[in-house]
């Protein structure tokens, strides 16, 4: 039997650990009677035809190792049905590719973008199985993504050596965290990290309340304060703006490195206060994933082999009530999982006093 295996989109810390769990499983299930192809930097190998016949012994040693060993690429879904600069229809090279090889399914590790891919090629009669993973926690049907966890971990650790440094100057310091549409990552590794004003896309902010809140601060004595900001924050005035309009403000205005940047400098311009800004980045995507990401993709990457042992085919697995399980992929395809504003975890934390720039 053949299976295939990529993964796809942004990496994550995690991705080996779940091949692992796959792999490890599946060789078992079929007494190493198995054939894993694993297709190179994504969608991209599948499309051109550029794999590998995999050993058991290349999912040996990897439950530690962060990236990919099979590469990845992002390969956006819109483009999937565009042909490539040679005139090449991509669905039907990946299918091509498929039957070629003979697959008994496609294992397909990924985040938004990637499933919606996955959920195309099921419609086009693949046989597919998916698995959640991203830092940003935004994938509609499961409680949790692999990689979600370790990226929280560097991100945290981020803001804790921030702590130290903002302290003994008493500055003002905002801590860029991953995430441009949902803020799962800025509100975890924020609540984590003991930021003062946490910032996430869901909730539009008021540059005033911001301004007051780190007054408030000062007028407490406190030294210094800490802004855990989501890459894709969002003041209320531009959350107004159409697409358009907002990209036609920012041409016109001074143009920032991130939203960091800009709001610190608006911070500057309306306290008076010196701000610095760190932008952790790819860091947070990197290193090796945490003990709760290994265990979680353990057990999803085992599961997934479960679903091919018993030919269950388009669906995601994902966690629901605490428990592996699976989800229509047909579901999951084009729905994000965005923080609701009113969660407990929200209300919660603005009973200790942290602000989201909002009241
Ligand atoms: O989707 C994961 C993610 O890390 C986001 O949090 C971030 O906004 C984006 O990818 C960065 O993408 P790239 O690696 O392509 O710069």
């Amino acid at each position: 039997m053949k299976v295939g295996m990529l993964t796809s989109g942004g990496d994550c810390q995690s991705l080996n650990a779940t091949m692992r769990g796959v792999a490890k499983a599946l060789y078992r299930m079929y007494d190493q009677d198995v054939e894993i192809i694993g297709f190179e930097d994504g969608y991209k190998g599948l499309i051109y035809g550029d794999y590998r016949v995999m050993k058991p012994s290349d999912f040996s040693g990897i439950l530690t190792e962060g990236g990919t060993i099979i590469g990845t690429s992002r390969q956006p879904f819109k483009q999937m049905r565009t042909p490539d600069k040679n005139g090449l229809d991509k669905v039907e090279a990946m299918k091509r590719t498929y039957k070629k090889l003979k697959l008994e399914c496609l294992v397909v590790l990924g985040g938004n973008g990637s499933q919606k891919t996955a959920n195309l090629l099921r419609e086009e009669g693949l046989n597919i199985v998916s698995l959640p993973k991203t830092i940003d926690n935004d994938l509609w049907g499961t409680e949790m993504t692999f990689g979600f966890q370790s990226a929280v971990n560097v991100a945290t650790n981020a803001i804790d050596c921030i702590h130290t440094t903002a302290a003994s100057h008493g500055r003002v310091f905002i801590v860029e965290v991953m995430g441009h549409k949902v803020g799962s990552l800025t509100l975890h590794a924020g609540i984590a990290g003991g930021a003062d004003i946490i910032l996430i896309p869901e909730i539009p902010y008021d540059i005033n309340i911001v301004v007051d809140a780190l007054k408030e601060r000062n007028r407490m004595g406190k030294r210094f304060s800490i802004l855990a900001v989501a890459e894709g924050a969002i003041s209320k005035e531009d959350a107004k703006l159409s697409k358009k309009e907002l990209k036609e403000k920012k041409k016109n205005g001074v143009v920032y490195p991130s939203v960091a940047y800009e709001l610190g400098a608006k911070i500057e311009e309306l306290s008076g206060q010196e701000v610095r800004v760190t932008v952790p980045g790819h860091m947070q995507r990197g290193g090796e994933p945490c003990p709760y990401d290994r265990v979680l993709s353990t057990r999803l990457g085992a599961y997934a082999a479960t679903l091919i042992r018993d030919k269950i085919y388009g669906y995601m697995v994902c966690v629901k009530n605490g428990e592996i399980d699976k989800t229509p992929l047909g579901e999951v395809a084009g729905k994000l999982k965005t923080v609701d504003p009113e969660c407990a975890m929200i209300k919660e934390a603005k009973l200790i006093g942290i602000c989201f720039g909002d009241e």
